[in-house]
């Protein structure tokens, strides 16, 4: 066993301690020297004396933030252990009318980032698929919701929660309910029309008579600020308050089912719920206890409309006519998932820590860490990403704080019910062949992707093609962006580099200066769109200001969304130098969009990225991949900036290296356009490669998930050991 202690979120004022004892031992020398001189000797006890109050003082303190919030772990190390995957009997089999609820704080408008668009896309692809499934979707009533649908009273209901005198009070809620209208097409290719469907969504709202548990959701703007909380409400509170509501929600449906959408099925209660990231994970356990109170101890209490008064003392006939739901958790992220907790005094106020010895292993000094448990005890747990998956239980991959959650994972990844799911592209949030402002400006593409000759395209002048060709698509996007003054003349003829995200660290923008060098050297551009995040706008500004003619800094939102489609369509090459990445979305949109990617490759990007790994490869290769040169081998932290600044500057040379190949590479395709055609066509395939309900891709595979989660043994098995 390697074993050492290892402290995250090294605290400054322990360095400073550190530093200043250590300051002290080496003057120790000189103290002879001074013993003579008896002022300056009074001088020194009286510093000697302050300073060590001071020591004393940092000492407490850091005592108490040690014993309040800092994380401690003791560094283990996981021998590796094959990988399974699903048991090789579990089909995709369902019954007709299966019921789905996930549990999520973002979908649909209320989605701020990846999370929100990978439960849309799966929840539109479930929706529109012919796979049976009745899909629905829990989440908090965030205000601005109201002015864009709907919404009916559905129920009202109620929990307990501790008041400030730690009585438990019945607290009153109303669920909202609107049904989630879409039109899409699930293969973009086709010229069929889209047809409409729809998503039930039901709302947690805001307690009606619970101080500060009233002003939850409530003057929420927009999806910006759905994770934003008033002074007067704990975010912690918040979201407990959301897991036990949404678990009495689930609970309640259960019970009481309406009849289906399905016209020739019988009603059904809830058979899925699909938990969304940690900060969902305490549903499952509420869920099981609700279960357990209303089967086992009779305190079923006929609350909301309808909900019968189940007492019943004999196990089996309840678990024969009234089981409870299954339940899938996602892990989302590896990187910060695992840190979300609870302080103990919080999640005492919703549920009875104290009495429960099954919960203590998630108590780590005062604060509950929910993510493991989900992970335990769902019927199924997933992870966004296969390779991912695979490598955490087989290659014991190195992240932070990872004992907190890879016991459990390798648990249940020797049984099979530990799944690496990649996810899917929703090539309908940004379609390039039936985009409506593309289609504005003749900048869509053509949708002769499978039936396209390409010996025809060599045996025609390329201006007189009798077939449509994407890279006139993107010269008139290119066109339009110039005609818009958004780019200028000299752009028409520049390699267009372009980059899709938030200003974070994380995303490599440390990487960007030394981009610019290269893209000013071949007079490139470099188009930088995104969102500010915690990497500073001015550091980009003064990388622009080096290079003015080369760099475009479009940081504005109402720009981008006016804009940003057409300076997809118009890229050459999307720049995606992330430090970590569980799935990198936007490099499978860059590859839709017809540019190549020059990235790290790190994480779920390897499942799709193609490296061209010599300067002679011709085809067969869709990226331009640097590595990400660490010397520690994986183990560094992100998070400190010392060794992130480390990472980036070991890995200059590499990104430098594979972004001059690609730019003398389209600078090259310039004069061989049947060639660049060709090329681009074969990333557009790439793409398309990921779609959701592709075979045995990801929508079939949740099938797989959900269909071992409801076979029954496992969860009366469940049930028993928590009874
Ligand atoms: C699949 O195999 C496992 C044992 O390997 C068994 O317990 C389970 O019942 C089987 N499931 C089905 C659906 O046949
Ligand atoms: C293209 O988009 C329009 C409007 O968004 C929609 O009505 C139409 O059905 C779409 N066509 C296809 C083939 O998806
Ligand atoms: C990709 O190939 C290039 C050579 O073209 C090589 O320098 C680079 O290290 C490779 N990247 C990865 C991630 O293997």
């Amino acid at each position: 066993m390697n074993k050492r202690v290892n402290s995250y979120n090294y605290n400054p004022l322990q360095r400073f301690i550190d530093k200043n004892i250590r300051k002290k031992l080496n003057r120790i020398p000189c103290f002879s020297s001074l013993v003579e001189d008896k002022i300056k000797w009074d001088a020194l006890m009286l510093l000697i004396l302050i300073l060590f109050c001071i020591c004393i003082l940092m000492f407490t303190i850091t005592i108490l933030t040690l014993l309040n919030d800092e994380l401690i772990l003791e560094r283990q190390f996981y021998p590796p252990q094959p990988y399974h995957g699903f048991p090789p009997n579990v089909t995709d089999y369902v019954p007709s009318g299966t019921t789905i609820y996930h549990v999520t704080k973002e979908f649909g408008e209320a989605s701020m980032g990846g999370l929100g668009q990978i439960v849309t896309a799966l929840a539109k692809a479930q929706a529109e698929s012919d796979s049976k499934l009745d899909v629905n979707v829990i989440i908090p009533r965030y205000s601005f919701l109201s002015d864009l649908h709907r919404i009916v009273s559905f129920a009202q209901l109620s929990i307990q929660v501790r008041d400030e005198n730690n009585n438990w009070k019945d607290v009153i809620f109303t669920v909202g309910r609107f049904f989630w209208k879409f039109t899409d097409n699930p293969n973009v290719l086709s010229k069929n029309p889209s047809k409409t469907r729809k998503i039930g969504v039901y709302l947690i709202g805001p307690s009606k008579n619970f101080k500060p548990l009233n002003l939850a959701y409530k003057k929420v703007l927009n999806n910006l600020e759905i994770y934003s909380t008033p002074s007067k409400l704990p975010q912690e509170w918040k979201d407990l308050y959301f897991c036990k509501a949404a678990a009495e929600l689930i609970t309640f449906l259960n019970s009481s089912p309406e009849s289906s959408l399905f016209d020739r099925v019988d009603p059904r209660g809830v058979d899925i719920v699909h938990l969304h990231g940690a900060t969902n994970a305490l549903v499952l356990d509420f869920i099981k206890q609700f279960y357990i109170e209303e089967n086992y101890n009779g305190k079923g209490k006929g609350k909301g409309k309808g909900k019968s008064n189940k007492v019943s003392n004999s196990k089996d006939e309840i678990l024969s006519s009234y089981p409870p739901p299954s339940i899938v958790y996602t892990l989302h992220d590896y990187q910060e998932e695992q840190y979300y907790s609870n302080k103990i005094i919080n999640i005492n106020k919703f549920l009875d820590l104290t009495n429960r010895k099954d919960l203590i292993k998630y108590v780590h000094g005062r604060r509950f860490y929910p993510s493991a448990l989900a992970i335990d005890n769902s019927e199924v747990a997933t992870f966004v990403s296969a390779s991912m998956a695979r490598e955490m239980v087989e290659e014991s991959l190195e992240f932070e704080a990872k004992e907190l959650i890879i016991p459990s994972i390798l648990n249940r990844a020797t049984t099979g019910h530990w799944i690496g799911i990649t996810n899917g592209v929703d090539f309908n949030t940004f379609n390039p062949f039936n985009d409506s402002k593309l289609l504005e400006f003749n900048s869509n593409f053509p949708r002769n992707i499978d039936n396209f000759d390409d010996e025809l395209l060599y045996a025609e002048l390329i201006e007189e093609s009798s077939q449509e060709l994407v890279i006139n698509a993107k010269s008139n996007a290119r066109k339009h962006l110039i005609k818009e003054e958004l780019l200028n003349q000299k752009d028409f003829n520049r390699v267009l580099l372009l980059y899709v995200g938030r200003f974070q660290y994380n995303k490599g923008l440390e990487f960007f200066s030394h981009a610019a060098e290269i893209i000013a050297k071949y007079d490139a551009k470099f188009i930088i769109m995104g969102q500010q995040n915690n990497y500073p706008l001015k550091y980009l500004y003064q990388i622009q200001s080096k290079y003015p003619e080369n760099i475009l800094i479009i940081s504005d939102l109402e720009l981008q969304s006016k804009w940003g489609i057409l300076f997809r369509a118009a890229a050459d090459l999307q720049f995606v130098p992330s430090l970590t990445e569980s799935f990198g979305l936007v490099a499978a949109e860059g590859l839709l969009f017809g540019s190549s990617i020059i990235s790290t490759g790190v994480g779920g990007l390897s499942e799709f990225l193609i490296n061209k790994s010599s300067k002679y490869m011709t085809e067969g290769y869709n990226s331009y991949l640097f590595k990400l040169v660490n010397n520690k081998d994986k183990d560094y932290n992100i998070h400190n900036s010392n060794e992130r600044y480390q990472l980036v500057q070991q890995s200059i040379e590499g990104l430098k290296a594979v972004l001059t190949m690609a730019l003398e590479d389209y600078i090259r395709l310039k004069n061989n356009l049947q060639e660049k055609e060709i090329f681009i066509r074969n990333l557009i395939k790439d793409a398309l490669k990921l779609s959701w309900n592709r075979k045995d891709g990801p929508l079939n595979q949740y099938t797989k998930a959900y269909s071992l989660a409801m076979s029954n043994e496992q969860k009366n098995l469940k049930v028993n050991v928590l009874y």
